[in-house]
């Protein structure tokens, strides 16, 4: 990591799951989502995000492996609430860990963690990873029960769903943006780092990235799919580009 990337006030986690999904749908190893995560290292990404799905439509355990093993980045290891995935987790130790809900059937992560209703079937696995230095966050709704969970929960992040914010239009976009806004100024006043991610595009990136307390953005369908057209070095270092805008 370059002190330039480690000091940014608001960091980008390129999410590298994507290139798994177009190198399963022939088998064999490409594109390799290793490779990916250092072509978005050296574009500017300041860390790299994987999920590690319990189906493992995109992610395998041996790109898990590999990204701990290679990067220069930190990793962000998203999961679901399981001991599967906890004793994986504990077995690399990434950076940080995202937990996050999981239906089988979905085709992405839809909608936030209900932090707030599964509390008690939470708690066990946001300790074990705390207590093995791992950055737990928790991927919620910008929705003010959800951040006073995740403090009871003493998760040091939380990330906001903006999946929501990407599909609304207009006063209702800007209604979503004002509940992001103020989810995050109510975790910086209770300790707890904000990120955010989902849906996130060059078109709707602006108004996320200027909420001056959120720390990271993590990305990935729309930058994957942009590299399509212009590589995925460009389609990165624009984002980064907007980012910094963003922030003045
Ligand atoms: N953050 C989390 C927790 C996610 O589950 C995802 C999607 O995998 C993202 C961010 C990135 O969303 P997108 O691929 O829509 O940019």
């Amino acid at each position: 990591m370059t002190i330039a990337q480690s000091q940014r006030s608001l960091r980008l986690g390129v999410n590298i799951d994507h290139v798994a999904t177009i190198r399963n749908a022939r088998g064999g190893e490409h594109p390799d989502p290793v490779r990916a995560a250092f072509a978005a290292a050296a574009a500017g990404a300041d860390g790299v995000t994987a999920h590690l799905r319990e189906d493992r439509r995109h992610i395998t355990d041996d790109d898990i492996s590999r990204l701990i093993e290679k990067l220069t980045v930190p990793l962000n290891l998203e999961m679901a609430a399981t001991d599967e995935m906890v004793e994986i987790a504990l077995r690399h130790r990434p950076h940080a860990a995202c937990i996050v809900p999981e239906k089988r059937e979905e085709r992405t992560t839809e909608g936030g963690l209900d932090a707030a209703g599964q509390h008690n079937q939470l708690a066990p696995f946001v300790s074990r990873l705390v207590d093995a230095n791992i950055r737990v966050s928790l991927f919620i709704e910008p929705d003010p029960r959800q951040v006073e969970a995740a403090i009871r929960l003493k998760a040091p992040v939380v990330e906001f769903h903006t999946g929501r914010y990407a599909h609304l239009e207009g006063e209702a976009r800007s209604e979503e943006l004002r509940r992001i806004s103020d989810a995050a100024a109510l975790a910086v006043k209770n300790g707890i780092e904000p990120h955010a991610g989902h849906g996130l595009t060059f078109d709707n990136v602006l108004p996320v990235a200027a909420i001056p307390q959120v720390q990271e953005l993590n990305i990935g369908h729309f930058l994957v799919g942009e590299a399509i057209f212009t590589g995925l070095e460009a389609s990165v270092a624009r984002m980064r580009g907007l980012m910094d805008e963003a922030r003045g």
